[in-house]
């Protein structure tokens, strides 16, 4: 019988405990897939008792992480504490000691992958982060390894589950968007700093990793635009659903002609799609490959054991490949590290999109031809458009227009032309719109 691979395991919260339960549960199936056992011979938590309590006393528990990382017993260091101070420096310290490390950081990746990946790569060792994108769905692997023949084209996907559970329940119950975070938050899907959710910060720091494995960009997360949902009214998702849409919160990162883009921001998506479709705290990711056509991922973006289940497939993957030469090793980034491309990430203003805009009108006559001037005179063409009574005793109706592709700075300046109109009055609302065509 093979020796067990030696796991120590930073943090045992949420995806720790659940990583705990997982591999102790199904771990005769585990080690048949992974040749050998895999076993956590040390914890480390800031909270002892909860630690000892999980594990029931039958592996060595401390409140020294840097003790597990230096453990000269540790094969593995797998990091689920978060945040991007302590654990950058215990990543850092584990690869630096040559142990292979299993990482469920988003943020710790999409800020310092560079200088990780760099120094993993010097030191031969492996960090594996399927848990860091969607939770429960191999979309690393998928992209990384499952669509290496493709030319990937784009990818938008859902990858915040307490923005989609926010979104959905404000569709469904008509409420305001204030009224579901409270809700959101005690379901335990929430980052420990909500604003990281509802801002879409979470969001683009998946974007941003899923941006470099499908193109091979290096990390470069200051360029990723970023918008999140506390601005969307009721109303404009009452407006999109009659005009056949539903709004969720994208990440989108797509290779068009002048560079990439990576953004993060409500959108409206034709209802038919199967991806507006994907309610609650689920997630799903579109990848266009260009042999492939278009691929849909689905399934539970959060939560103890989906993610445990990234976690522990990364130690299978590691288990394997830790006696392997590693230059036959899957490339961290996809791409072999020295064929890493300096694509330009295009700014926000060069995006070409479709769009939603919600004005507030005085009901006189010669509005709407002021307004379809302003558009046509930047060459913006309608598409579809909306007008709604004043409601009682008001003088004022919402007029809602969805606008063909352009550039975003044609709508920018479109939208500062319309906003000094006598006749409109406050601020136009602005969604983007995506078709997400195979
Ligand atoms: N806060 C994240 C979410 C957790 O809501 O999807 C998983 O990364």
């Amino acid at each position: 019988m093979m020796k067990p691979i030696n796991v120590g395991l930073l943090g045992i919260g949420t995806v720790g405990g659940g990583t705990w339960t997982v591999l102790t549960r199904n771990q005769e199936e585990i080690k048949r897939r992974a040749g050998r056992p895999i076993s956590i011979v040390k914890v480390a938590d800031k909270d002892v008792a909860r630690a000892q309590q999980v594990t029931g006393g039958t592996v060595a528990v401390t409140d020294d992480a840097m003790s597990v990382v230096s453990d000269p017993d540790v094969d593995i260091v797998v990091e689920l504490i978060g945040g991007t101070t302590l654990a950058k420096q215990l990543v850092l310290q584990a690869i630096e000691n040559g142990k292979h490390v299993v990482t469920a950081n988003k943020a710790l990746l999409a800020l310092h992958g560079n200088e990780i990946f760099a120094a993993a790569q010097k030191k031969g060792v492996i960090v594996a982060f399927e848990a860091a994108v969607a939770g429960g769905i191999p979309i690393i692997k998928a992209v990384r390894e499952g669509l290496s023949a493709n030319r990937i084209e784009w990818i938008a996907g859902i990858i915040n589950g307490t923005t989609n559970f926010i979104l959905t329940e404000m569709r469904e119950k008509g409420l305001a968007f204030a009224d579901v975070l409270q809700q959101a938050q005690k379901l335990g899907y929430a980052e420990a700093d909500p604003t990281f959710d509802v801002e879409g910060i979470d969001a683009a720091h998946k974007l941003m990793i899923l941006a470099a494995i499908a193109f091979g960009i290096p990390m470069q997360f200051d360029k990723v635009y970023t918008e999140g949902i506390t601005r969307l009214t009721r109303e404009d998702i009452g407006y999109a659903e009659q005009l056949g849409y539903r709004v969720k919160l994208l990440g989108i990162t797509k290779r068009s002609e002048n560079g990439v883009e990576m953004r993060v921001h409500p959108t409206l998506i034709p209802e038919k799609r199967l991806i507006a479709n994907v309610n609650g705290a689920m997630n799903a990711v579109l990848v266009k490959g260009d042999a492939v056509g278009p691929t849909l991922f689905y399934g539970a973006g959060a939560g103890a054991e989906p993610t445990a289940s990234a976690v522990i497939a990364d130690l299978v993957d590691v288990t394997r490949m830790a006696t392997a030469d590693p230059h036959q090793r899957v490339p961290h980034l996809a791409f072999q590290p020295d064929q890493l491309s300096d694509l330009p990430i295009l700014p926000i203003s060069e995006v070409s999109s479709a769009y939603y805009l919600r004005l507030r009108a005085v009901d006189k006559p010669g509005v709407l031809a002021d307004v379809t001037r302003i558009l046509g005179d930047l060459a913006i063409s309608i598409d579809a458009m909306v007008q709604k009574e004043p409601a009682e005793g008001e003088t004022e109706a919402d007029i809602v227009l969805l606008t063909h592709i352009t550039l975003e700075k044609n709508i920018d300046c479109a939208i500062a032309g319309l906003e000094a109109l006598a006749s409109i009055s406050g601020k136009i609302k602005r969604i983007r719109v995506e078709h997400l065509h195979g």
